[in-house]
């Protein structure tokens, strides 16, 4: 399943293992310099919260303690660290075991090369001495910028709806000089509420968020997203192939999900890897984009055009009301014959909107074995409530292709900070049964 990965990511693998723990550290890209698309990391942070000393994660990643750190520098005296009162078998150890918990405001501070940032927040709601999961309610703020990253959250609360026993988010910010700082409030008016977290990271990013104007679906006026935008990943899927877990995207550490459970309807499509002599090259995106094992798999919607023109392959999220969101939609034809223009032309709906009336991913990225992304903006109504997001491909007989078709490979859905700042929606309710 693990294809060969770049040089750069060959040589950053060991060296993530001996010295990553550390914070600041720069390294240098082994890719030519006159390279548009070269990226260095920066900042690589694991900050395993209530905990002294380093330790290994499941990945062997090395995580440092909290106690005695100089990020918890600022951390007010009224906090305290806890170990987890019972271990759920889908918990890790590190860093979900061990918390920094208090019933005040405290403040985490990174010294931060500037860029954009992702900061994943690790969350395990489960007992700490006398602190009960249910009463942990919680505000997390970043600044500079001022960013509501999560508010009243209840990890507990969102845990028991997701059927999860943990919880990780990740956020996206840029920090232009000094210092990210992390602030943890606990909700005022509820009893006994209290702030905890369990294990902090922080990586630098390329800005691969702001490069064009995109247009919103649906209403076709443009739209910017600013270094000023914060962002929360809502989905990450690696469409058609497996999970991949944050060190096989080393880089920038991110996860991808199977999209299987996100799959709606009987109608699932077929889902394929590359063929033995289509290489993957980057040349129309950066090879940060994501990684190969992501455009080297797909799903499409069959062998069969009559069947395919009566179904739309689709897939049902849901997500924050009230809020903006960035679709990215990764792209690779990977098989034989798809290596001409206008052999596989489909349509893309967003929340029932056509996004694009004729996707030809050839006439996208130029070549069999090239991966693309397209970015699209959708506004999903404001409520009380968790709103459905469809994303649904349909064949487009307009254009007369060859084959009646459509292909996705990778899917990424980004929730963008409102006009003050904020990123926080509503903890999701228990739908009764
Ligand atoms: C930060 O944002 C919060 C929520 O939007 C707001 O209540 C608060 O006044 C802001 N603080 C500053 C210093 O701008
Ligand atoms: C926090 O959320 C709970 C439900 O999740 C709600 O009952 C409560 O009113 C909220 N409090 C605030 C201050 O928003
Ligand atoms: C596919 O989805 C679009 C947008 O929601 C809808 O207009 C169309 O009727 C659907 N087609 C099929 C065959 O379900
Ligand atoms: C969008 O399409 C889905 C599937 O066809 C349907 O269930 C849903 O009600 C539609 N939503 C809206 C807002 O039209």
């Amino acid at each position: 399943m693990v294809t060969p990965r770049s040089n750069r990511s060959q040589l950053l693998l060991p060296i993530s293992t001996t010295l990553l723990f550390a914070s600041s550290i720069f390294l240098l890209s082994g890719q030519a310099a006159a390279r548009d698309f070269s990226f260095v990391v920066r900042d690589y942070i694991l900050l395993n919260c209530g905990a002294s000393g380093r330790q290994l994660d499941k990945y062997n990643r090395h995580w440092t303690g909290d106690i005695g750190s100089k990020f918890a520098s600022s951390l007010s005296h009224n906090t305290l660290t806890a170990t987890a009162a019972t271990q759920d078998p889908s918990v890790a150890q590190v860093p979900y075991m061990t918390a920094r918990i208090s019933r005040s405001t405290f403040t985490y501070s990174f010294p931060v090369s500037p860029g954009r940032k992702f900061v994943r927040l690790y969350f395990y709601p489960a007992d700490y001495s006398n602190h009960f999961a249910r009463d942990s309610r919680f505000a997390v703020t970043a600044n500079p910028g001022n960013i509501t990253l999560l508010s009243n959250f209840s990890a507990s609360q969102t845990a028991r709806v997701l059927n999860a026993a943990y919880i990780v988010r990740e956020f996206s910010v840029s920090v232009q000089r000094g210092f990210l700082y992390l602030t943890f409030t606990p909700t005022r008016g509820v009893p006994n509420s209290y702030a905890f977290v369990n294990g902090i990271e922080v990586v630098s990013s390329p800005d691969f968020f702001g490069s064009e104007i995109l247009t919103i679906v649906g209403l076709s006026s443009p739209y910017t997203v600013d270094e000023t935008t914060a962002l929360q990943t809502m989905y990450r899927l690696n469409v058609g192939g497996n999970a991949i877990s944050p060190v096989d995207d080393v880089d920038l550490f991110r996860s991808w999900a199977d999209d299987t459970p996100y799959i709606f309807g009987a109608a699932t499509g077929v889902t394929y890897g590359q063929d033995a002599n289509v290489v993957i090259r980057y040349s129309k995106v950066p090879d940060y984009a994501a990684p190969k094992e992501v455009y080297g798999t797909a799903r499409s919607m069959g062998p069969n055009p009559s069947i395919n023109l009566a179904y739309n392959l689709t897939w049902l999220f849901s997500v924050d009301p009230g809020f903006v969101y960035l679709v990215r939609m990764h792209f690779c034809e990977i098989q034989y014959p798809f290596t001409k223009i206008n052999q596989r032309v489909f349509s893309i709906y967003l929340n029932n909107q056509t996004a694009t009336q004729d996707a030809d991913v050839i006439a996208f990225s130029g070549a069999i074995g090239s991966p693309v992304y397209r970015d699209y903006i959708v506004i999903v109504r404001d409520g009380t409530e968790q709103q459905d997001f469809w994303v649904a491909l349909h064949p487009y007989p307009g254009t007369k292709p060859e084959y009646y078709d459509a292909i996705l490979n990778g899917l990424e859905v980004f929730k963008l900070s409102s006009w003050n700042g904020n990123l926080a929606g509503p903890n999701p309710v228990l739908v009764a049964q």
